[in-house]
């Protein structure tokens, strides 16, 4: 029928690769300082019950996010704030931080961290939501909490950190 050639010299081009990529991976995920933990929740919890507000800002920001949504697509943000719709959705997606900022800060948690994020990370590959989307999302979180929670450059930093190591497992397999 047909044959694969292989040749010994890319195979070992793609286990170097393959090295690179786990080395890249264990360096990517810089576990939060006790303090910056504290940090992230106590401001988290500054905001936390907001959760209509949160997606009402990032959906304002960008018209692109919310057109991702059937339901949601082209309605007036300050409209939707009042459905129950909107604020189920809202719960689901602000809850998600929630749930993940509950576990963090105790390296035992972090196979179920890891586990919720790929889980998130598979339902939004298969909607087909770009990484560039999650940056958008991310940008706009962090705009809120600098408005919105008493803000500083120890809770800049601790919220970076804790923002990149969530992105960094959310896109990975992506
Ligand atoms: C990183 C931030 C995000 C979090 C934490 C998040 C969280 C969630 C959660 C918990 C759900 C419901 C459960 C599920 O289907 O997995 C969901 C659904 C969804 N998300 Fe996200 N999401 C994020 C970013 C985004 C972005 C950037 C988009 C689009 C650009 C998006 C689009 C959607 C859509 C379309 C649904 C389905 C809504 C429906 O059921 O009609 N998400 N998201």
């Amino acid at each position: 029928m047909f044959s694969v050639k292989t040749n010994p010299g890319n195979n070992m081009k793609f286990f170097v690769v393959l090295a690179l990529c786990f080395a890249a991976a264990s360096a990517a995920v810089q576990p939060l300082t006790p303090d910056q933990a504290v940090l992230v929740k106590s401001s988290w919890a500054q905001v936390k019950h907001s959760e209509v507000d949160i997606l009402a800002a990032i959906f304002a920001a960008n018209p692109d996010i919310q057109a991702r949504f059937p339901q949601f697509v082209g309605k007036d943000v300050a409209d939707l704030k009042d459905t129950a719709a909107f604020a189920t959705h809202a719960g689901r997606i602000v809850g998600f931080f929630s749930e993940i900022i509950g576990l963090i800060g105790n390296v035992e948690n972090r196979p179920a961290v890891e586990t919720l994020v790929g889980q998130l990370s598979a339902s939004h590959k298969t909607r087909g939501i770009p990484t560039a989307q999650f940056g958008e999302f991310r940008a706009s979180l962090v705009a809120y909490l600098q408005a919105n929670v008493s803000w500083g450059d120890n809770v800049a930093a601790a919220w970076n950190q804790a923002l990149d190591n969530f992105f960094f497992v959310l896109t990975s397999n992506y």
